[in-house]
Order: structure tokens, then sequence, then C-alpha cells
């Protein structure tokens, strides 16, 4: 196992979707394709949601061995509307608690013939080490793995900002926060990078900030005003506070709304049309002000209705991967 990833797993021989571990290696074309499908998922708020007997008699089993409420949620939903059996294994009910490995809870339910392995994990690697020990038939989609990937919330922020600016190419996307925790930013600059010439600033405290390596062609700064100046997307996060070792000293005697919080006055360095996005969980008024979060520039609704259509079509691309 390793950070990299066996990336060439992804994809089969015919260049279809087996497995979704990063969005690093797949094509602009690929991506386009997968968000245009997704976009095809949607329905209004408010509406029936879209539905699809495209997975039906197949059986999708969510294993989130860390905390989700959007992640898990919208697989479920995604999966149910697309007709599969869904299973959402409770993990602390499971036997893992009795000491059985992961490989053998895989097996076990290989052996009850899931087709599809939703898998998030707290530590690096685990979605490929699935991978390699699946039958063929079965995929893996990664649902959130450690610090180092989150393709599916990469492809709905790709998503959420191709449909309010129309485009992926030549923008400029500030991320304000924990940036060194954070798999959200690495995937969305995959995908920004993958997408087209969009200049990424990134912006964080110190102890926060990005390894430079995992961000080429990156602007890594702290300068927060200047990194929102002129913007086209601002994007905070939260402090990941569960992956963070050394709490003690982090950010003492540091107001981190008032330095590094996204609030009304900063927003107002932007482009007059940025947009306001936030992966969430929120910590309100500490990362994001809440005025901000419910404003009018804000985007994070949205980007919650996204995610499902975004994973009705992974869960579509994997299944069709498998017909013969
Ligand atoms: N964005 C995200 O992964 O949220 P959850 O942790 O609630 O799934």
């Amino acid at each position: 196992m390793n950070q990299t990833g066996n990336l060439s797993a992804q994809l089969d021989e015919a260049g279809r979707l087996r497995h979704l571990l990063r969005l690093q290696g797949l094509s602009r074309t690929f991506i386009t394709e997968l968000l245009d499908r997704a976009t095809a998922f949607q329905t209004e708020v408010g509406k029936p949601p879209a539905r699809d007997n495209v997975l039906r008699g197949r059986t999708v089993a969510n294993l989130f061995f860390e905390p989700s409420t959007r992640t898990r949620a919208s697989f479920e939903l995604a999966a149910k509307r697309l007709s599969a059996d869904v299973l959402n294994l409770d993990v602390n009910m499971s036997s893992r608690t009795k000491g059985e490995s992961l490989l053998d809870t895989i097996y076990t339910l290989q052996a009850m013939q899931v087709d599809v392995f939703v898998v998030r994990d707290a530590s690096a690697g685990i979605p490929e080490y699935i991978t390699e020990n699946v039958i063929p038939q079965v995929s893996v989609l990664n649902a959130g793995e450690a610090d180092v990937s989150h393709p599916t919330q990469g492809l709905l922020d790709l998503m959420t900002i191709r449909e309010v600016k129309g485009t992926i190419d030549g923008l400029t996307v500030t991320i304000i926060g924990d940036i060194a925790h954070s798999r959200v930013a690495r995937s969305l600059s995959e995908g920004l990078t993958i997408m087209g010439n969009n200049e990424l600033r990134l912006v964080s405290p110190d102890g926060l900030s990005a390894d430079p390596t995992l961000y080429p062609g990156a602007i890594l700064t702290s300068d927060i005003d200047g990194a929102v100046e002129g913007a086209d997307v601002v994007m905070a996060l939260r402090i990941q506070r569960e992956r963070i070792k050394e709490k003690a000293n982090l950010m003492t005697g540091m107001d981190y709304h008032r330095d590094f919080g996204l609030t009304e006055a900063r927003l107002r360095l932007a482009k007059p049309d940025a947009i306001v996005m936030h992966p969430g969980p929120m910590n309100r008024d500490v990362e994001i002000a809440g005025a901000v979060a419910d404003g009018p520039q804000s985007v994070i609704t949205q980007q919650v209705h996204n995610g499902v259509a975004v994973r009705m079509a992974v869960l579509a691309a994997v299944t069709e991967s498998r017909q013969k």
C-alpha cells in the first residue's frame, strides 16, 4: 500500500471505470462524461428525485470506518435510486470489534454477493488494498481515505463549479484552512489540474500548510486577504482535529476566525460573482461566518445536492464496466 496508489486498477482494458480511488489518472474527457452523466441524474429540490434500474439485482455495501453524514447518506440514496440492494454495515456492532480483520470482513460480504464496496477509512491505502484482494466482479469506491483522497467529493465540487461558473478552466480557486490534513483539497486540486488551466491558492496557518510536493503549481501562503482577492471560487475547510496528533500547541493564542475565517469582509475581496464552497461538516463562525455560509454567494447546499447525482453516476459507471 502507498499514497500514490495503483491508479491503473481504476480502469479496465476498455477504459471503463472499474474502481474509483483517485481523480488523478482520469482524463478530462472521462471526468466531463461523468459530470454530464451526473447532471442527467439531477432533478430540482422539491421535485421527485431521478430513478433508474441500472443497479437492479446489484448489491452495494457501505463500509464507513470513520464518521460521515453527507457521503454515507448520499451513497445510500444514490444506490437505492438506481434500484440496488443496499447494506450499511454498522461497524461498531460488526465482528470487527471481536478482532475480525478488514479482509475477512470483505471476504464475508463478498461471499454474500456484494458487487460494490463503498469504503471510508482513516488509514491511507485501504481502498487500494481492498481492490487488490476482491474478486474481479467486485468494484471498490473510495468514500474518503485518510488525508489522501476523496474522489467523489472532488467530482461534486467540480460539478458545482461547472454549473455555476459555466466552466472549470481559467478560474482562480482559493482554499482556506487545514490543507495539511485535507483529502478534499487533494482531490479538488487533482480535478482542477485535469480540467483546465486553473490557479489554485492554498491558505493556511503555520502547522496546517500543505506539503508543496503534493500540490505542484499551487500558491501556498498564509496571506488570506491576498489569496481571496480576485478569486472566482473560495472554499473554507474545517480543522481536522481527528487527524492532528500534536494538539497542545496548535494555534495557541490565535483567534482563528479573525485570522483565517471566511468573513463577509474578506469575501468582498473576491470577485463580485465569486462562489463560496465548503465540503462540510462546517464549524460556523470558526472557519466560515454563518452569514457567509447562508449568504447569496454560498453554493454549499448545491454541493450536497450534487453529491447524490455524482454518486449515482459513479455507481452506474462501475456497474456498466461489469456488464458483458
Ligand atoms: N464532505 C464530507 O465528506 O462530509 P461527511 O464527512 O459528512 O461525509
